[in-house]
């Protein structure tokens, strides 16, 4: 069941819920604000707390009071925020998550919060309330669809699954005058959130239920729902336009590829106001004829992580309709190493006439990306984003704390990277060096699909680049970031949801001129 969170004015030491939540900085020994008011109510039990050392405020720790009535809430949550020089709203995110969690396995249905930080803090109000929409929305989310008893599946925080859910959540803020910018910055995190874990679902469902077919009416429930515009392309077309880097890939599958088209008319009369957002989807990728070993081959069900953070993203974009037009395309198809299968050594051409040989046919999302970008550029877009979990090597690099950025536009490198800043997705861009371009080199073809071992995300950014052409493009390689491997603040094991929020950020900042 859902959990909504809600705003209202009131006095949080008068507030009567079961559980209120209240805040405190690293080091502080006489807390003010909210958290110095219930203190006072509680006789100083905090303060008595962070005196004998048992409450330091470091960020997500997390200290359960009970009131024994002397406030109208039955117990308070004393929760860290860190340092207050550290202090952002990922904290807030971060904390939200942890709280929220930590309550749902005590039973609680629902509880009430101060607005972490935006007092004292330093966060405007709506930042702030955004922040703990997301982080509480986000890191309750479960995913349970193939539990026979509905329960459990959420990274062993609720093992025996006796919890009801959080119900609700009610953010409590004494100056009334806020209200309307904590209730707004609450709709547009409850948005994203929704979005976020729209792009979740998507990537952890297996991929005998999530094929393309099944991410084509995900698209198209999310084209009707938020109202936009929506081509599936079959393989017939695929191949009138010449895709054959693409079709390349899908040959060897039974499952027929989708080329999934969504556009969200939000600056008609300015076609040249664009942003288009290219993502992967391989449904599943066993590599092919180079076929990958069984040891973790499952994880590749979210291969199409990219492709779920476009139509998640879309969704969001939709529902906030920033003036710009944004077109969000798919790649998707299989990889499989049927009797058909293309075979290592293959050369096939793309869209704009390229060819490639394909040394490695389980370097197969920039194939498809290829396609898919030339597609766009056919579309008259000059703007492009692409997401794709494209290389085991930018796990490497970078592991799973920040997605590799790489393109041909420093400037729209620098707009993925201050959306980044305001969603908390972190990103880390990789030098685009000529010298990189010799690696992909073809002996019979105008390029090969791998580039061996060497800076093997940035040979596969070069590869794409080549079908980018002149329009501003930029590749996020999220093959780290798209799943955890623990709960930890709004992420819970397994699909993160990355980077559907900074995508969503990206077109409202451009949409605004930032
Ligand atoms: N989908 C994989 C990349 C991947 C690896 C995603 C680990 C998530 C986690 C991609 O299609 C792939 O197989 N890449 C190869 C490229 C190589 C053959 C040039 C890789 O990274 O090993
Ligand atoms: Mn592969
Ligand atoms: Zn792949």
């Amino acid at each position: 069941m859902p959990t909504t969170i809600n705003v209202a004015a009131g006095d949080a030491t008068n507030y009567e819920t079961p559980a209120l939540v209240v805040n405190l900085f690293q080091g502080v020994t006489q807390p003010g604000g909210g958290t110095g008011a219930v203190d006072r109510a509680l006789g100083g039990v905090i303060s008595q707390l962070i005196a004998d050392g048992e409450i330091k405020g470091k960020l997500g720790e997390l200290t359960l009071v009970h009131t024994i009535d002397r406030i109208p809430a039955k117990r308070v949550v004393v929760a860290g925020l860190g340092k207050s020089q550290d202090f952002d709203t990922g904290a807030v995110r971060r904390v939200s998550g942890e709280v929220a969690r930590f309550l749902r396995r005590k039973g609680i249905g629902e509880y009430a919060t101060i607005a972490h930080g935006a007092g004292i803090g330093g966060l405007n109000a709506v930042e702030s309330a955004q922040a703990i929409a997301e982080g509480t929305l986000l890191g309750l989310y479960k995913f349970d669809n193939y539990r026979s008893n509905g329960n459990g599946a959420d990274g062993g925080d609720d093992p025996d699954g006796s919890d009801g859910g959080i119900q609700a959540v009610t953010i409590v803020e004494r100056d009334a005058g806020t209200v309307d910018e904590l209730t707004a910055g609450v709709s547009v995190g409850t948005v994203l959130a929704e979005s976020t874990m729209l792009a979740r679902d998507l990537v952890n469902h297996p991929a005998n239920v999530m094929t393309p077919t099944k991410m084509a009416e995900a698209a198209r429930e999310v084209a009707e729902t938020v109202g936009l515009e929506l081509d599936v392309m079959d393989r017939d077309r695929m191949r009138e336009h010449g895709m054959g880097a693409f079709l390349g890939v899908a040959q060897g599958s039974e499952e027929p590829p989708k080329l999934i088209v969504m556009t969200y008319w939000g600056d008609p009369d300015n076609p040249q106001n664009n942003l288009g957002l290219v993502g992967k989807g391989i449904t599943f990728d066993t590599g092919g004829i180079s076929l990958k070993p069984a040891a973790n081959m499952e994880a590749m069900k979210g291969d199409m992580a990219g492709g779920a953070s476009v139509i998640a993203a879309m969704n969001a974009i939709g529902s906030l309709k920033p003036r710009i037009n944004v077109t969000g395309l798919i790649a998707a198809t299989e990889n499989m190493p049927g009797g058909r299968a293309q075979r290592p050594g293959d050369v096939v051409t793309a869209m704009n006439g390229k060819t490639i040989e394909v040394i490695n046919t389980d370097a197969e999302g920039r194939l498809v990306l290829a396609d898919a970008l030339c597609y766009a550029r056919s579309l008259g877009i000059t703007r492009l984003v692409d997401v794709a979990t494209l290389t085991g090597a930018i796990v490497v690099t970078l592991g799973k704390a920040c997605t590799g950025i790489m393109g041909n536009s420093g400037k729209l490198a620098k707009d993925v990277g201050a959306a980044g800043e305001r969603s908390g997705e972190r990103f880390w861009e990789l030098p685009m060096l000529e010298d990189y371009r010799e690696l992909i080199r073809s002996d019979v073809a105008d390029m090969k699909n791998s580039g061996g071992r060497q800076a093997g995300s940035i040979t596969a950014a070069m590869l794409l680049r080549e079908f980018a052409e002149e329009a501003d493009w930029v590749h996020l390689d999220i093959a780290g970031t798209s799943t955890a491997s623990s709960n930890k603040g709004h992420l819970v094991k397994g699909a993160t949801g990355v980077p559907t929020r900074t995508l969503a950020q990206l077109a409202m900042n451009l949409a605004n001129g930032k």
